[in-house]
This record gives C-alpha cells, structure tokens and sequence, in this order.
C-alpha cells in the first residue's frame, strides 16, 4: 500500500483536528474546575500541562499539514497558495477557510504562551478565538474533499466520521460548559442579592 502526498497531508490534518479537541476538552475541564484527585481517578495529574502540551502540539501539526502540500505533483501548491490560498489550485474557499483557522490557531498559542505579560483580562479574551478557529477547522476539515476532484462530501469516509465525531463531542461539552457558567453567574447574582437586602 503506498501513501501519497494527499493521504499523508490529510492524516497530519486529522492528527491535529484530534489534538485540537483534547485540547479544547481539557480547556473545558478547567473552566469546570474539575480536579482528577478529588474526582476520578482520584490521582494527582497536572492536566494543565498536558492542556499546553496539546495546544503546541497542535499547532505544529497544523503548520505541517499544508506545508506538505508543497510536495504535491498535481495539482501544484505554491508557497504562496497556501499563506493565502484565496487563488489557490483547489477548493479556494475551503482552503481559505483552513487558513483562517491556522492563524487563529497561532494567535491562541502564541498570546497564551505570553498569558503573564498580557494580564488575565486580554489573555482571556483572546483565549476565546479558539472557539472561531475551532468552528472554522471543523468547517475547513468537513468540507475539503481530501483527493481534491472536489467531490461531494463523503459523510462516512473514515476520516470525516473522525472529525464529526471530535465535533459531536466538543459540542456538548461546550453545552455542558456555556450552562455551568450561567449556574455560576445566577448563583453570584443571589448571593449579591441576599448581602445587599441584609444591609
Ligand atoms: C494554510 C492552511 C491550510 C491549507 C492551505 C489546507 C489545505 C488543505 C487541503 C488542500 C486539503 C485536501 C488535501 C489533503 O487532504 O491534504 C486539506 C484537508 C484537510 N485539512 Fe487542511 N489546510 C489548512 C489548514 C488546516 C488546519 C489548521 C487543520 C486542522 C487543525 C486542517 C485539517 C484538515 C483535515 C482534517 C483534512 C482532511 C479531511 C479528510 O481527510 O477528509 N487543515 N487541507
């Protein structure tokens, strides 16, 4: 069985779509301010490395997935085709819309690696751009037809089930989180409530 160019950038595209969602899900297990010794497995983890491990990680993989397309006979992708694959030889529009994706990638990374010198405020609204280039990744990894003949969209090729698969997951979750914080916000503005009235 051989690998072409197309099926060993695709694989490292789907490797990152994988290390993007651990990386969003143990985001979201920090926000819920899960702790692994006082719940399952009941053991002390430093997941918050592993958070910032995952977000590197990604990242790289994310960068060498379209640079490998450098290496690609037919059609042929320029250096340029893809810093701004708006004329592109193939899927213009989804490569784009990959694009998009990567720079917010390296956006998040890069302001989170300066999260001291930011300040809390900024860096934590930065951080939510991994919510746009999350949607634009699953747009971009959904949408590409990975032979490039732009084909329909094959719904149960392996790899889409994959990334349908990280998107389902990553969905609720972020259901679960959007409610926790309402909870937690609703739960705050009784408290304020209750010490402003026994005043
Ligand atoms: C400059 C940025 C990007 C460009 C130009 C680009 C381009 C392409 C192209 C041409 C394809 C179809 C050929 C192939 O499979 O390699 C593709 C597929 C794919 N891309 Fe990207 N991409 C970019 C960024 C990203 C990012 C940031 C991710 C995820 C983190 C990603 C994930 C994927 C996945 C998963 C597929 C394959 C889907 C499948 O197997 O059906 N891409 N991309």
């Amino acid at each position: 069985m051989s690998v072409s160019v197309l099926d060993l950038s695709a694989y490292v595209g789907l490797v990152a779509v994988g290390a993007v969602t651990l990386n969003l899900l143990l985001g979201m297990l920090m926000a819920f301010r899960y702790s692994p010794h006082r719940s399952w497995p009941h053991r002390r983890f430093n997941y918050f490395r592993l958070h910032n491990w995952s977000g590197y990680i990604a990242l790289s993989l994310a960068l060498l997935h379209p640079a490998i397309l450098l290496l690609n006979k037919d059609p042929r992708f320029r250096l340029m085709d893809l810093v701004y694959p708006i004329y592109s030889p193939s899927q213009p529009l989804e490569n784009t819309i990959g694009a998009v994706a990567l720079y917010l990638l390296a956006f998040v990374v890069v302001t989170s690696y300066l999260r001291l010198r930011l300040g809390r405020y900024l860096w934590k609204s930065f951080h939510f751009s991994i919510y746009f280039a999350a949607a634009a990744l699953f747009f971009h990894s959904l949408f590409t037809d990975a032979g490039l003949k732009n084909d329909a969209v094959d719904w149960f090729d392996g790899g889409k089930l994959f990334v349908e698969f990280c998107l389902v997951l990553i969905v609720v979750i972020s259901l679960l989180r959007w409610r926790y914080s309402r909870k937690k916000a609703l739960r705050l503005r009784q408290v304020s409530r209750q010490a402003a009235t026994s005043l």
